[in-house]
């Protein structure tokens, strides 16, 4: 492959960036979302059929679920993240990263981190904190090697060219800063063996530190993260400036400033002191406000500029990732209510909210993003082929949409069922029956996910060919053959 003789040139003619790390990144991103998204289906496809699990303890829905939320966080959505940080950053402050040896440690460090887990977690090895399942020893090389991406960032910030910092570098600095300090604080335990630890919290501390974790991973690094690469890429290509620079200041300091207390929304009704659940409470409706604030700075970047719609694929995923963000932080402070919670909470209402915010946004706005990047890292034009692209983003937002209204109906059908009861105070479904009445709404989940994944293979085969072709070779207007 061409570019590989080619490795610090681009095709912007900026020889001083490090693009290498971002390629790597760039690339592992496609193959572990496959990955993940393969487990995925494979879950769903358990929930309907669950000899799935073929009686192997490593193959278990309990072993592969926390194998799925770690690897479309952390291994799809985090390689993003990363990949789209190291290249805006460079680009906004004009200057190249700080230190390529520490930038080539973070990323051989973070695909060894995804493996020790894709091993550890079919193992069973589990702290059983939701998104924070890995053991002890992962944990700390997590630790290391966030600290080395945040010298990285940092380092290259103070010594930019440009006396300005561009927005987008606001959000990935608080992502960085932030997760760095949830995974610290609820990673603190005492380890009783290489692969057991306990946490040092204990009862309700517990709970609160860990959905104070767990809400913010949501907050900062599914959020925060994800609009630094808004800010950036969304303009670019639409071609036209943000929509408004004040907007994106304020929706900055809103953001950061609420996200962090809102945590409790997820542990309604249970023994943590009643007036943090309402804090939370009410906090998670504040968001609603800055949330919205930064959909509309993006959506209307767009103004003037409507008609690229039409005709530029790349454009509607990101532009629709952003309506799937409004639509999953509206529907985040209505869940946040405790009478909403009361009927949503441990139905596939919140499964829905999730995939609405991981499918809808984090996913298709990281999709968008590296359909801009991918031909712009390896000397292309444009990718291989935009019908492929056209073809992915049907597939992905009939997906999603298959997908989260599923959870929709059979979440708040699962809510009302377990709370009928009869005139004698008698329950009038057994548990058994609303979970056969969720049967039909798996299988149109999974067909939502097989779908997703379908358009995540045309992507992978797109990127192959758009890598694998000569540099240069890939013009601007698609000609017949390579559309
Ligand atoms: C204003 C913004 C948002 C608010 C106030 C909010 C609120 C909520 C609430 C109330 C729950 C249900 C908690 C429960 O009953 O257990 C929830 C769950 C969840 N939300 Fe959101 N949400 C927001 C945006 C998002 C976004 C954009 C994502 C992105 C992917 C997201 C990801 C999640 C996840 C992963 C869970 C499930 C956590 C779990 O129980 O494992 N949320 N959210
Ligand atoms: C092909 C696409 C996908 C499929 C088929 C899929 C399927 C599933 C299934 C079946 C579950 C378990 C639900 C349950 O326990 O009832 C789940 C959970 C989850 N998935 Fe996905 N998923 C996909 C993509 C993603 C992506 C891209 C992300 C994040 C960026 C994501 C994040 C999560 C999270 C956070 C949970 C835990 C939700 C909770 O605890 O409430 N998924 N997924």
């Amino acid at each position: 492959m061409q570019w590989k003789h080619d490795m610090n040139q681009t095709s912007q003619g900026h020889p001083d960036y490090n693009y290498t790390v971002v390629r790597q990144f760039a690339i592992m991103t496609v193959i572990w979302g496959i990955v993940g998204m393969a487990v995925g289906v494979l879950i769903a496809a358990q929930l309907i059929w669950p000899a799935l699990n073929f009686d192997t303890p490593w193959l278990t829905y309990s072993r592969l679920r926390p194998l799925h939320t770690n690897a479309v966080i952390f291994a799809f959505g985090t390689s993003a993240l990363f990949a789209t940080s190291y290249y805006v950053v460079q680009r906004t402050c004009q200057t190249r990263l700080f230190s390529d040896k520490l930038a080539s440690f973070t990323f051989w460090g973070w695909q060894a981190i995804i493996v020790a887990a894709a091993i550890t977690l079919p193992l069973g090895i589990s702290t059983s904190k939701e998104y924070a399942e890995l053991e002890w020893p992962i944990k700390i090389a997590i630790a290391i090697v966030w600290i080395c991406y945040a010298l990285v960032f940092f380092g290259t910030l103070i010594k930019r060219k440009v006396s300005h910092i561009y927005v987008a570098n606001w959000f990935f600095g608080a992502f960085i800063i932030t997760v760095a300090v949830l995974h610290i604080v609820n990673s603190m335990s005492v380890p009783v063996s290489m692969w057991k630890s306990y946490s040092i919290y204990a009862g309700a501390v517990d709970a609160m530190v860990q959905w104070w974790y767990g809400h913010n991973a949501v907050g900062f690094l599914l959020t925060a993260g994800f609009l630094g690469m808004m800010y950036y890429f969304v303009p670019k290509q639409a071609g036209r400036p943000v929509y408004s620079y004040r907007l994106s200041i304020v929706h900055f300091w809103a953001l950061i400033s609420l996200y962090i207390w809102a945590g409790p929304h997820h542990l309604h009704y249970t023994a943590l002191p009643d007036w943090t659940q309402s804090l939370g409470m009410v906090m998670s409706l504040i968001l609603f406000a800055p949330s919205w604030g930064g959909m509309i700075n993006g959506i209307m970047t767009l103004s003037g500029a409507w008609h690229k719609l039409r005709t530029d694929p790349i454009l509607r995923f990101l532009i629709v990732s952003l309506s799937f963000y409004g639509m999953s932080t509206f529907e985040g402070p209505m869940m946040s209510i405790k009478t909403v919670n009361a009927l949503s909470h441990y139905t596939d209402w919140t499964v829905g909210h999730v995939h609405s915010g991981a499918l809808g946004w984090v996913a298709m706005i990281s999709i968008g993003a590296l359909y801009h990047l991918i031909p712009n890292l390896f000397g292309q034009a444009r990718m291989y082929s935009v019908k492929l692209i056209n073809a992915h983003f049907w597939l992905a937002t009939i997906g999603t949409v298959l997908y989260i209204v599923a959870m929709w109906i059979s979440g708040v059908m699962q809510g009302l069922m377990w709370r009928a009861v009869n005139a004698d105070g008698t329950l009038t479904y057994s548990f058994v029956e609303a979970l056969s009445a969720s049967y039909p709404f798996y299988f149109v989940r999974f067909i939502g996910g097989v779908f997703f994944l379908g358009g995540m293979l045309l992507m992978a085969y797109n990127v192959y060919r758009t890598v694998s072709a000569p540099k240069g070779s890939i013009a601007a207007e698609p000609t017949p053959q390579a559309a």
